[in-house]
């Protein structure tokens, strides 16, 4: 079967950049919006030039032109849009309805794969203000897709290793202490990490795979389902000492989003719906309109929580 044309939408992005890369290693002749409010960002147009040299096409089009986003659209099968979706950087999910409008009037797109990556909003109807907007927006957006008819994959990832285990789980730290860490509650609640990469390299599986047309497709790397705890215990092991635990109840944890800016509250309501509440392991995939992307391709030789906090000693 001749692979899908793949168009991604925010491709100079923190998991963007990846979808690229997985795109042309699983050889997608693979496109990538250009937008020109990228100005003078130096950075984001060598990048984009650096994608040119590894055989991608750079499109022009901007949100601000909805014929250039059809034109766009029009050149390719697959359409995955990896628009920013965290408040502390940048909050641009509901744009992507200019782009759902864009598929629609193209009329050619096989699959829509829009900008998720994270807890399955579908399951997060119970989620606390203000986070919750994350998911809200997120559901209106798949809503669009369903009356639009176009045909989707929506892609679960978990927790972005690098937020995560960068930092033992504990907001507002990406770097891994080497003398102390907080507990969330007693520590014992199960999450899923993955790579970042690992997460592209799925992605990109599923766009020609019948068997993630309109499902819901979650990562869950089997090694990789861990509680706080078994993090802090792995990072103790590869650095070889214990850590100074100290633990933060669920009481004192949701008071302390008083009197933090927006964004920081929007991000600590989601570390409490996945450490506390434990909303990413608390269900099972159900086979149907769900499947789980290391089960579909078990070629994969995903990264273990382990191999990817090495990269931090
Ligand atoms: N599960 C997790 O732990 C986790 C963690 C982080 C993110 N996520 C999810 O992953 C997805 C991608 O997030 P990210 O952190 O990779 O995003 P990001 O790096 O913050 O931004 C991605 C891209 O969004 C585009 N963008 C930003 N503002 C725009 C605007 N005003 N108009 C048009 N495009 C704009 C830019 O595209 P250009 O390249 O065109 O400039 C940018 O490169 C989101 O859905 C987010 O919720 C999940």
């Amino acid at each position: 079967m001749e692979k899908s044309k793949v168009l991604i939408v925010g491709g100079t992005g923190y998991l963007g950049k990846r979808l690229v890369k997985a795109s042309l290693a699983q050889g997608h002749e693979t496109y990538i919006l250009y937008r020109p409010e990228i100005g003078v960002d130096i950075e984001k147009v060598q990048m984009l030039l650096s994608f040119k040299e590894q055989g991608a096409h750079l499109v022009s089009g901007s949100f601000s032109d909805q014929q250039s986003l059809v034109n766009a659209v029009k050149l390719v099968d697959v359409v995955i849009c990896a628009i920013s979706g965290v408040h502390i950087r940048s909050h641009q999910i509901l744009l992507q309805l200019k782009l759902v409008d864009a598929i629609k009037e193209a009329g050619n797109v096989k699959r829509f794969l829009p900008s998720e990556f994270g807890t399955d909003p579908a399951r997060m109807e119970h989620a606390l203000e203000p986070g919750r907007v994350t998911f809200d927006d997120k559901m209106v957006v798949r809503k669009a897709i369903q009356e639009a008819n176009i045909p989707f994959t929506y892609v679960s990832a978990n927790c972005f290793a690098g937020y995560f285990l960068g930092g033992l789980c504990e907001p507002g730290r990406i770097i891994p202490s080497r003398d102390s860490v907080f507990l969330l509650g007693d520590g014992n609640t199960k999450a899923i990490y993955v790579d970042e990469d690992d997460i592209a390299t799925y992605t990109i599986k599923t766009i020609d795979d019948p068997r993630a047309l309109n499902k819901t497709i979650y990562i869950r790397p089997p090694k990789n389902i861990l509680s706080q705890r078994e993090v802090v215990e792995i990072w103790e092991k590869l650095i070889g000492k214990d850590l100074h635990k100290s633990s933060i109840s669920e009481q004192e944890f949701l008071a302390s989003l008083e009197g933090q800016e927006y964004a920081e509250q929007v991000g600590l309501v989601h570390y409490y719906h996945v450490c506390y509440e434990g909303c990413l392991t608390n269900f099972e995939i159900n086979g149907k309109d769900e499947r789980e992307a290391s089960e579909l391709y078990p070629e994969v030789n995903y990264t273990t929580v382990e191999d990817y906090m090495r990269r931090y000693l």
